[in-house]
């Protein structure tokens, strides 16, 4: 699998905008054949967006921001991961900013993976502290999270998702991690799901990446690609990130 590099739209942009950034993200796919791209804009826009980018690379590929957890049935303003299948190959869960403003809790994270592993649709889990400390002590409290949000899935299934590192006082401040300290606590927690899952999985960085960080970033070969946000809005500072990776 190639490294990947995801960008997070939130809820910005109208149709005519998100397609001009769609077919920019395609472009810096275009140029970087190694790497996978995908780009996760808000859900209205997965249908035409799809529509509109018949003829891309293989290495491209739409994600979801948001699934439900259940399978179908009254639940308003849901998506269900068979909704999503044939639209997106990738979708995030346990966002911060979902489990935030959404209350999503580890039961929930859980149930959504279930959800879109069972179409095939590859679960990005986010996962990351409140504030910044000494590694280690980051480390541990970080599995303890991840075993609460993984629990009740097989080892089998936590090898099919891929996770984010997100540190949350690094998102949206324009105070990333530095690739040291990024790549210290990957390392921790790619050496804690081996031993619990006799595999580690992929893990990418994110939190206010830019392309000025994108290369040093890249450089730390632990860190198997990036989550980014407000960055990846513009084309030319996803396709530098792209590049520079
Ligand atoms: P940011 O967002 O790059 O704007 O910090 C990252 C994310 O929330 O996924």
């Amino acid at each position: 699998m190639s490294r990947i590099i995801i960008g997070n739209w939130k809820m910005n942009l109208n149709l005519a905008e998100a397609t001009a950034l769609a077919h920019a993200s395609v472009a810096a796919a275009e140029k970087n054949p190694e790497l996978d791209v995908a780009i996760a804009p808000s859900l209205p826009w997965l249908v035409p967006l799809k529509e509109e980018l018949k003829h891309v690379p293989k290495n491209f590929h739409l994600a979801s921001q948001v699934v439900s957890q259940w399978p179908e049935g009254a639940y308003t303003g849901d998506v269900t991961a068979v909704q999503l299948k044939g639209l997106v190959e990738y979708c995030l869960v346990g966002h911060s900013e979902r489990r935030r403003y959404h209350h999503e809790a580890s039961e929930i994270i859980a149930a959504q993976i279930k959800q879109l592993l069972d179409v095939k649709i590859i679960p990005v889990v986010c996962f990351g502290e409140m504030s910044q400390s000494p590694s280690k002590h980051i480390s541990s409290q970080i599995t303890l999270d991840l075993r609460r949000d993984l629990q009740g899935l097989t080892a089998d299934e936590v090898t099919q998702c891929l996770f984010a590192y997100e540190p949350l006082w690094a998102i949206g401040t324009g105070h990333p991690a530095t690739p040291e300290y990024g790549a210290t606590v990957v390392t921790h927690v790619k050496a804690w799901f081996e031993e619990k899952f006799k595999q580690a999985p992929f893990v990418l960085y994110g939190g206010s990446v830019t392309e000025e960080d994108a290369g040093s970033l890249g450089h730390e070969r632990v860190l198997d690609g990036l989550l980014v946000g407000g960055a990846s809005l513009s084309g030319k500072r996803f396709k530098l990130i792209c590049e520079r990776f």
